[in-house]
């Protein structure tokens, strides 16, 4: 029996850091023991935003490279840059005859930047493009070109994902057929909230992440700078609400953890003790991903190879899933 379909994509929009490895990366990637999985690098999402041709080619380049150092492996998974499948764009135009404008108006990205440049006084379109109106619809091409059944995300796209079975079911039932799968989005608990140096969720949009895959020193540098109290160090200190601890739980034994527990409530762990903690157990965790992320980075050739091929499947895949489109919709 054939196995279900899982697909999902990251914007190349910033360098990977420890919120999209917990959150993103390796949820996706404990998918492939259950699913075929279909990976890509949404480059034309990220075109809306980043409009630097260096800085985008360096950014898939690094998302490319996350994906194998996290455990992808491109002869069971197809992992591949969206921009080299041209049929997905075909796709999103047939989606668009069935799209209303009116969905697209309620996207929460679009809307929210309508409401902003509304309370600053501006034209309410002011700084928006097409490609962002209408990201959604490239999205939903994304996922129904595989027919795939289901899809890990964040809270934030499931919008999105009820968007793309809007626009499926509104073809299905044109056609009288199931012409299109219709997907399941697989939600990621919140309880997976990963926060960020100053105890805010870790976000590109607040400065406040721990690249994935700094240099060990740089590793080092970047969690002494993590916000903690102002407790002197005899003091008793309570783990729960301090941001080491949360970050060190997602490294740590639970040996470990009750260990560093234990040295907090009893008084006398300074803070600078309790990061060199945090980062041995994450650098001891990271430390071979890094190696395999920097092998990958200095390789860009292998990583072409493998894209290349991961598009050629994916491509191969998509264009039978077309074709017979073309004919159910009169194309052909
Ligand atoms: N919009 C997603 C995000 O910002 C990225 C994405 C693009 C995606 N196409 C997709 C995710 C298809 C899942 C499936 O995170």
């Amino acid at each position: 029996m054939s196995r279900k379909i899982a697909c999902t994509g990251i914007k190349p929009t910033g360098s990977p850091h420890l919120g999209n490895y917990f959150g993103m990366y390796k949820p996706a990637l404990e998918l492939a023991n259950d699913y075929d999985t279909r990976y890509f690098i949404a480059d034309y999402h990220a075109l809306n935003s980043v409009k630097d041709a260096s800085k985008l080619k360096e950014l898939s380049y690094e998302v490319a490279a996350t994906w194998l150092a996290c455990g992808l492996d491109p002869e069971r998974s197809i992992i591949y840059k969206q921009s080299a499948v041209p049929y997905t764009f075909e796709l999103s135009t047939v989606l668009m005859a069935f799209t209303s404008k009116g969905l697209m108006n309620r996207a929460h990205a679009y809307k929210a930047m309508v409401q902003s440049n509304n309370e600053n006084g501006k034209d309410p379109d002011d700084g928006v493009n097409v490609g962002l109106f209408t990201y959604p619809v490239l999205m939903a091409a994304d996922i129904l070109q595989f027919d795939s059944n289901v899809v890990p995300v964040g809270k934030d796209q499931v919008q999105h994902l009820e968007m793309t079975v809007d626009i499926a079911q509104s073809i299905n039932y044109n056609y009288k057929e199931k012409l299109l799968t219709i997907p399941t989005p697989l939600i990621r608990k919140e309880t997976g909230i990963i926060t960020g140096l100053d105890g805010r969720k870790m976000s590109k949009s607040y400065n406040n992440t721990i690249p994935l895959f700094l240099p060990k020193k740089k590793l080092r540098k970047t969690i002494m700078k993590i916000v903690t109290n102002s407790q002197s160090i005899e003091e008793p200190k309570d783990p729960d609400t301090c941001n080491v601890f949360a970050l060190y739980k997602l490294f740590a034994t639970e040996e470990q953890q009750a260990n560093l527990s234990g040295k907090y409530k009893a008084g006398g762990l300074g803070w600078g003790h309790a990061k060199q903690e945090l980062f041995e157990v994450m650098n001891a965790h990271l430390a071979p991903m890094r190696e395999k992320y920097e092998a990958f980075m200095e390789d860009k050739a292998y990583l072409d190879k493998v894209l290349e091929d991961g598009a050629n499947r994916a491509s191969k895949i998509v264009s039978a899933k077309l074709e017979k489109l073309r004919i159910a919709l009169g194309l052909k």
